[in-house]
């Protein structure tokens, strides 16, 4: 691509973070904020991801995508999602909540494919790894830790190929719908040797027992440990404004 292609492919879709080989992330502009819009008012998507399980309002859409994703994006911690080969804008992925734990500087990874068409065809594994090396080696971040609800198998599968492993898991009461939430919390360190960890390279990682297997009584580590431990009996109260994409 000639520079002058590349500065108005740029102009239209953002500047480009990271490119693999299904995706490429860039900052967000906003003309994606229609496309945010549509994705947020989805029920399907909300199960996935909102800890109230309801999808958002055109007015909460517009001001999430405005005054967080937009500035969050400019800073360099939140990316839109193009899949490569048209150029399609099909999604966002951000690292937010960064915070000292024991394993050092930690971020909370943040994912949703909202064109659904693009579902299971590998492009939120890539996303994912690429969000991942940019916390890693851009952000020289020593963790990155995420929520995932237990009914959401396609995500920790995702998440497992990447390398993550689970640390913990809690319960959250979603008293609006009388139901309960079972939240897996999986994290990736960096390697010891400071390096990105080869299982992102890789995209290997061992899913066996991930989807059923629900392991009892670990801890999650650091700052929110009193506030979920022991993880698997503690029960958080859903919060509205909460996410775990
Ligand atoms: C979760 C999400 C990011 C995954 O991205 P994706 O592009 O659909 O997923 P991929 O194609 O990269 O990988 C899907 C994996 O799930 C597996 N999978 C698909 N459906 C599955 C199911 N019902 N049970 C178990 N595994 C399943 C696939 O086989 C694949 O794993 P593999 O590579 O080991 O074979 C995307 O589907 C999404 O954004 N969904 C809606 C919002 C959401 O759930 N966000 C995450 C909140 S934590």
């Amino acid at each position: 691509m000639t520079d002058l292609a590349g500065e108005v492919v740029e102009a239209a879709q953002g500047r480009l973070v990271r490119r693999g080989d299904l995706v490429e992330l860039r900052s967000h502009v906003p003309a994606n904020r229609e496309a945010f819009q549509r994705w947020y008012a989805d029920p399907e998507i909300a199960a996935l991801l909102r800890h109230d399980q309801e999808p958002l309002t055109a007015f909460q859409s517009k001001g999430y995508f405005d005054t967080f994703i937009l500035p969050l994006s400019a800073r360099g911690w939140c990316y839109a999602i193009h899949e490569r080969a048209e150029g399609r804008l099909v999604g966002t992925t951000a690292l937010t909540d960064v915070t000292n734990r024991d394993a050092g500087r930690s971020a909370l990874f943040r994912i949703v494919i909202g064109e659904k068409d693009a579902w299971g065809r590998g492009l939120g594994t890539e996303a994912t790894r690429l969000a991942v090396e940019e916390a890693f080696e851009t952000h020289d971040l020593d963790e990155v830790r995420l929520e995932v609800f237990s009914h959401n198998p396609r995500a920790i599968a995702a998440y497992t190929r990447v390398g993550f492993v689970r640390t913990g898991e809690h319960v959250e009461w979603v008293a609006r719908r009388r139901l309960e939430l079972r939240v897996v919390e999986m994290a990736l360190a960096r390697g010891d040797d400071g390096e990105t960890p080869e299982a992102v390279f890789q995209a290997d990682g061992d899913r066996d027992g991930w989807v059923e297997g629900v392991e009892v009584g670990q801890e999650t580590e650091g700052a929110d440990r009193a506030s979920r431990s022991p993880a698997i009996e503690t029960k958080r109260r859903a919060d509205d404004s909460s996410t775990v994409e």
